[in-house]
């Protein structure tokens, strides 16, 4: 997290956040504070939960995991607050995203252009998350792939897979990194071949190297271009 995010949890009055989240910052959650935690799936009532406590005068902090604003809980807050006419202040305050938060636990895989996926086909049809594969396969970004399975969801991972591997040399590196930024960070430096056999689960994050990304001295490297 950022130390603004730090300090805005801190001056709050009413934290709102999924039960998972809300347990990470249990230590920096004061005493007195109202904490409104819910699960996953109920985002928009949480939203309305947070508008409806500003509405009352309260500091409110609704709190997403690493940037409120990458596929966080920031655009349905705005959404909700104008939708229900709330004439309240928001603030998004940024927060430290995963795709850089692995990319630092493994190297410096995203010094050049980089485009991000979500695998989640629970908001998003499945045909315009595979059309947008496709495209930064055939232009060569480096790829991070955010939500790539969870228990119930292993086929949009094996399908983008197969989508990845019509583009890409099959020894494309690929680093996963799961938990990063966290107590229980783990990272790995892998081929796209061997992607598949790896355990990938919704607490984790892949960055899949371009044509040029390499591994030096254990460390994911995408060149920036620099002669050295
Ligand atoms: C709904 S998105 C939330 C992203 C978050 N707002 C961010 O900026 O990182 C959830 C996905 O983000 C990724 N993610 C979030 N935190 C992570 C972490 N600490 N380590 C690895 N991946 C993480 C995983 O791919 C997870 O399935």
């Amino acid at each position: 997290m950022t130390l603004k995010a730090k300090q805005e949890i801190e001056n709050a009055d009413v934290i709102v956040g999924y039960k998972t989240y809300v347990k990470l910052i249990q230590p920096i959650i004061k005493n007195k504070v109202e904490v409104l935690s819910g699960n996953m799936g109920q985002e928009v009532d949480r939203a309305k939960a947070a508008v409806t406590k500003a509405l009352e005068n309260k500091q409110v902090a609704v709190i997403s995991s690493g940037d409120a604003g990458v596929y966080g809980m920031a655009g349905v807050v705005l959404e909700v607050a104008a939708h229900e006419n709330a004439d309240v202040p928001i603030e998004v305050v940024s927060g430290v995203t995963a795709a850089t938060a692995a990319a630092s636990a493994l190297g410096a895989p995203l010094v050049g252009d980089f485009a991000v996926i979500s695998l989640s086909d629970i908001l998003t049809p499945w045909s315009l998350i595979e059309k947008r594969l496709r495209a930064a396969a055939q232009s060569d970004f480096v790829i991070v792939l955010y939500n790539p399975q969870s228990k119930g969801r292993k086929e949009p991972l094996a399908k983008a897979h197969r989508i990845l591997l019509e583009y890409l040399d099959p020894k494309t590196v690929v680093g996963i990194v799961k938990n990063a930024n966290r107590q229980q960070q783990e990272s790995k430096i892998i081929s796209l071949e061997e992607m598949r056999t790896h355990e990938i689960d919704m607490l984790t994050i892949l960055i899949v190297g371009n044509s040029t990304t390499k591994v030096v001295n254990g460390k994911m490297v995408t060149p920036r271009g620099y002669t050295i």
